[in-house]
């Protein structure tokens, strides 16, 4: 099905209605460079028959989208951070509304840059999603989620044992700033680099099927 593209509190964003109006609606969070349409065949792949949400990181790094901005590689604007972690759940708000999809049901699967706005947003503004699958994520946010405050939720952080770009403690770490909020947190290390490889999509796709 093809997507329709629209603009809803400041995001362009792609939407599919999906199918099946049992499956868990997905928010779709590209890598830095990427677009709105990049993790469609991943999700449609993993969850045929769901909704899916994919905005467009609004943030322009010399002409690459992302989600915030930063100083380097792995040095963020924390201020930035903040803002555009609140725009993104205004945006889920109003597309939430627009689209009827429960509030809170979203379901993030997001790679990179994208998985680092996914877990700002469960420590920022846990109420805007259901849970996560984070793949290549990295500690942006280092402090944990407030208690209770992720209790009933579900996030899989997906790492690569040679990423150049996240080092093996920042997973671990994220994971105990999620689980400080009650979240239930599925560590997966593939034989990877930064980019994904089978046992990732295989992970996601058993996380979404438990
Ligand atoms: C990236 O290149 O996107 C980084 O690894 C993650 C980020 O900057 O958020």
């Amino acid at each position: 099905m093809t997507p329709i593209i629209g603009q809803l509190a400041g995001h362009t964003y792609a939407f599919s209605e999906g199918s099946d109006a049992t499956a868990p609606p997905l928010l779709l969070l590209h890598g830095t460079g990427g677009n709105e349409h990049d993790l469609i065949p991943l999700a449609s792949r993993l969850a045929p028959g769901s909704p899916l949400l994919s905005p467009r990181g609004n943030v322009n790094e010399s002409g690459s989208n992302r989600f915030f901005r930063r100083f380097g590689e792995g040095v963020f604007d924390l201020n930035d951070v903040r803002d555009r972690t609140a725009a993104l759940a205004e945006f889920i708000a109003a597309a939430s509304l627009h689209h009827h999809f429960r509030a809170g049901s979203l379901i993030a699967l997001g790679f990179s840059n994208g998985a680092n706005i996914a877990a700002t947003l469960l420590q920022l503004h846990p109420t805007a999603l259901g849970g996560a699958i984070l793949l290549r994520p990295m500690v942006v946010l280092d402090e944990p989620a407030a208690a209770d405050s992720l209790t009933g939720k579900r996030v899989l952080i997906a790492s690569g044992n040679h990423d150049p770009l996240v080092t093996a403690d920042h997973p671990v770490r994220l994971a105990a700033h999620l689980q400080s909020g009650g979240a239930k947190v599925t560590l997966h290390t593939s034989t990877a680099g930064h980019g994904l490889v089978s046992a990732d999509i295989e992970s996601a796709q058993a996380f979404l099927n438990s």
